[in-house]
């Protein structure tokens, strides 16, 4: 076989008779999904065809010359078919890297967001201002998704207990498999429960990612979020703060005196979130800006006992 001249031509005819190259085929990739508007076409290339071939970046970049066999050409084809269709990389993949954790997803969990280990920062922070980190600390995480707040915390703190919480009991699956995954499955419990409603308390800490985005905006939003991020994890009601009120009406009663809130923020909500908490009588501190420098963590503390 020789290479084909027209690489494009065939990944759409995996059973031509030309074969292609590892590095023909990522040009091809590349060429499409920039020509579709897909915002980094060079990287997830690389990743199909490595997910494709087994291949790691390093073994990938070692075999430009590699002839594929038609059984590669079709599956890299039929990777690069859901990415065209705006099947965003995690999901295709199966999984995301979240605060070094790989966590896997399903289709009712929201792919976990760079931006959101700033809660986990912002929580973490709170945790050692008290000097706590060492002592048997009580977390919650409600609306847990995949588990990525609470795992990503649990990790970081080896007395930590935990529960998520979520609507979604296939999310809640998920999240389970992924703590069992990441043996911290004896140190977390997952609970079908509207936020916080079947939750006791007391707890150290609460964290809470929660859906966010106004209903009326959710048509607007990249295809990638837009038709594969499951709505609950999105849909905030109709002014996005739905869950935030939620939170701020069963928060307070849950933390222990001096306990710490940290809540994922939206763009442009701080100010509406922390008037929230201020009102149910916490105390919000202002909010942490992420690595884009978007406010996107806000810490509220009750008032430690007089
Ligand atoms: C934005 S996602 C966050 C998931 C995960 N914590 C993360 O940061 O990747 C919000 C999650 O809250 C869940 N959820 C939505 N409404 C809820 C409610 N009323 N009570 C509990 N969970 C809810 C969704 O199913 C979804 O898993």
């Amino acid at each position: 076989m020789t290479p084909h001249p027209d690489v494009a031509a065939a990944l759409e005819r995996p059973d031509d008779d030309h074969a292609l190259t590892v590095a023909q085929a990522r040009r091809a990739l590349t060429e499409k999904f920039r020509a579709a508007g897909i915002d980094s076409p060079e990287l997830d290339a690389r990743i199909l065809v490595g997910h494709a071939l087994g291949l790691d970046h390093a073994a990938l970049a070692a075999a430009p010359e590699r002839i594929l066999g038609p059984n590669e050409t079709d599956a890299i084809g039929a990777l690069a078919r859901r990415r065209l269709a705006r099947e965003p990389i995690a999901r295709i993949l199966g999984s995301k890297e979240f605060w070094s954790l790989r966590l896997r997803l399903g289709d009712a969990a929201l792919v976990p967001r760079p931006e959101t280990e700033t809660v986990v920062e912002v929580a973490l922070a709170a945790i050692d201002a008290d000097g706590s980190r060492s002592r048997a600390l009580r977390i919650a995480d409600l609306g847990s998704g995949s588990g990525a707040l609470l795992l990503a915390l649990l990790s970081e703190l080896p007395n930590g207990f935990g529960i998520g919480t979520d609507t979604s009991l296939r999310a809640l699956l998920v999240a389970r498999d992924n703590a069992r995954r990441l043996g911290l499955l004896a140190r977390a419990a997952f609970l079908a429960c509207d936020m916080a409603a079947a939750l006791g308390g007391p707890f150290d800490l609460i964290v809470s990612n929660p859906p966010y985005i106004a209903s009326g905006d959710i048509a607007a939003l990249a295809p990638e979020v837009r038709d594969f991020d499951p709505r609950a994890a999105l849909d905030g009601g109709p002014d996005g703060l739905d869950c935030y009120r939620a939170i701020a009406a069963a928060v307070p009663a849950l933390l222990i005196p001096g306990g710490s809130l940290v809540v994922e923020l939206g763009a442009g909500r701080a100010r509406a979130v922390a008037a929230l908490l201020s009102a149910a009588g916490l105390a919000p501190a202002p909010p942490h800006p992420d690595l884009n420098d978007v406010p996107r963590a806000l810490l509220a503390r009750k008032a430690a006992r007089a």
